[in-house]
């Protein structure tokens, strides 16, 4: 059922001029290339999905691809939020934010050293500095983050790719369109993130 989808994210993985710089997008291709969806998914829906409506395609074919094929399917999607932040982000961050796990652990395909997901934040949202083990490579496909990472502060474009660190702190401010972020992590993956302080 998310075989294209999956498809189309090692497609635009490859289409990346920077994919050099980051090497552990070798092993997120690896995932993605071997990686087969069960047939049926049980969909679950979260209230940030009545911001997709107002996401903008980029006019970049290799991220219109992901976006389109995941816009369509995201109804019919698993969509989540991360458990160590319920009761400690607000109630306006739970309505204006989600993902769909796409690969890792306990995730649609299950992968014990990979996580590949696509991420919704609604207009206008803070994200917190948060951090974890994992190494990361976000890219954005639609909105214009703003990420703050080590004190300096970059607001990013669709096509942008953001780099962390394992335990690299980091924080984002969503612009005024909903943001779609493509996440990769390699390494420890199997606990999620945390607020930095909080754990
Ligand atoms: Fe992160």
């Amino acid at each position: 059922m998310i075989d294209e989808l999956l498809r189309r994210i090692a497609e635009f993985h490859r289409s990346r001029p920077a994919v050099p710089e980051y090497p552990m997008v070798t092993e997120v291709l690896d995932a993605l290339d071997t990686a087969r969806s069960p047939t049926l998914l049980e969909p679950r829906g979260l209230p940030v999905l009545r911001h997709l409506d107002a996401v903008k395609l980029s006019g970049d074919p290799a991220i219109d691809d992901v976006l389109d094929e995941f816009l369509s399917l995201a109804p019919a999607l698993p969509w989540i939020q991360t458990a160590g932040y319920r009761g400690v982000l607000s109630q306006e961050f739970h309505d204006n934010y989600g993902y769909v796990q796409l690969v890792g652990p306990k995730s649609i395909v299950e992968h014990r050293s990979v996580r590949v997901g696509i991420a919704v934040w609604g207009p206008n949202l803070h994200y917190p500095s948060h951090h974890h083990e994992a190494e990361e490579l976000y890219h954005v496909l639609a909105g214009e983050p703003c990420f703050g990472t080590d004190g300096v502060r970059r607001t990013a474009k669709p096509g942008d790719a953001v780099h962390h660190a394992p335990w690299q702190p980091h924080q984002q401010d969503f612009g005024a369109a909903p943001t779609v972020l493509l996440y990769c992590w390699t390494g420890a993956v199997v606990a999620d993130a945390a607020l930095v302080g909080a754990d």
